[in-house]
């Protein structure tokens, strides 16, 4: 893989990070420090959480959100990182998805009180480590990969293998990142910022969540490159949107935008 080609990949693999807790508010990004190609249906990131640029995580039971989004390769998902007392377990962060090992249900943020995580489908509890305490899943949340951690470390390193679900090739797709819009949740207007490595004719279309087009973008040739543009809402009641971006008239990547601000 040349530099440019890995270049572009950091941005296409970039992650998103939240407030654990609902609404979930964007805090920052997580670009891989490095990529590797694993195999053709492969990807791994390297990825590096700063710790102290997260607040949340410098108190005991404190956590934050990621988003393992990529449209590309198929892959969804929400990991919460939690800073987990000294006195449970020594690496101090904890890393699990919030899939159920039960029938798959998503597993809710750790609630406040109890310091537990309950699946939203049949009740299953988890402590902080992911453990299993009671209901009908029997197995742990599944742990992410991540490096040790040791007291005073500034960085979290975790690694992410996104694996190509959808058997599409490198050559034919990956060649646009979307990034989250800012400010999400956002008032009158906002941005987004995407990026292409091939030249390409490029436009943008906003639905709401009855599937209506409410806004829509000439189509634009761009060069290959990173591209930021303001989009603006004024017209639109408050609610949550849909943006969908095309590369030569195909949807390829697409996010959330909420207006909820006057
Ligand atoms: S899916 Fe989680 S308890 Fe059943």
């Amino acid at each position: 893989m040349d530099n440019e080609r890995r270049d572009f990949l950091k941005k296409f693999l970039t992650l998103s990070v939240f407030t654990s807790i609902c609404p979930h508010i964007a805090l920052g990004e997580l670009v891989p420090t490095e990529i590797e190609k694993k195999d053709d249906n492969i990807l791994q990131g390297v990825y590096e959480l700063e710790i102290e640029q997260y607040p949340d995580l410098l108190e005991d039971y404190g956590s934050v959100m990621i988003k393992v989004y990529n449209s590309k390769l198929n892959y969804y998902e929400e990991i919460y990182v939690t800073r987990v007392p000294e006195n449970i377990k020594a690496e101090h962060f904890s890393i699990l998805r919030n899939i159920c090992p039960h029938e798959g249900q998503y597993v809710l943020p750790m609630h406040p009180i109890t310091k537990t995580f309950t699946c939203s489908g049949h009740g299953s509890v988890f402590n902080v480590t992911g453990n299993y305490q009671s209901g009908p899943a029997a197995a742990d949340l599944t742990n992410y990969q991540y490096y040790a951690w040791e007291p005073g470390d500034k960085y979290l390193k975790i690694l992410f293998d996104f694996y190509d679900k959808t058997g599409i090739t490198e050559n034919e797709q990956m060649h646009i990142y979307l990034k989250n819009s800012h400010p999400n949740p956002c008032g009158d207007y906002t941005n987004i910022f995407y990026g292409t490595d091939v030249d390409s004719y490029i436009n943008y279309e906003i639905f709401d969540l009855q599937s209506n087009s409410v806004l829509k973008s000439k189509k634009e040739y761009k060069v290959k490159g990173d591209y930021s543009e303001k989009i603006n809402l004024q017209n639109l009641p408050n609610g949550v949107y849909i943006l969908n971006l095309y590369m030569n008239g195909i949807r390829t990547n697409s996010l959330k935008i909420n207006k909820s601000k006057d």
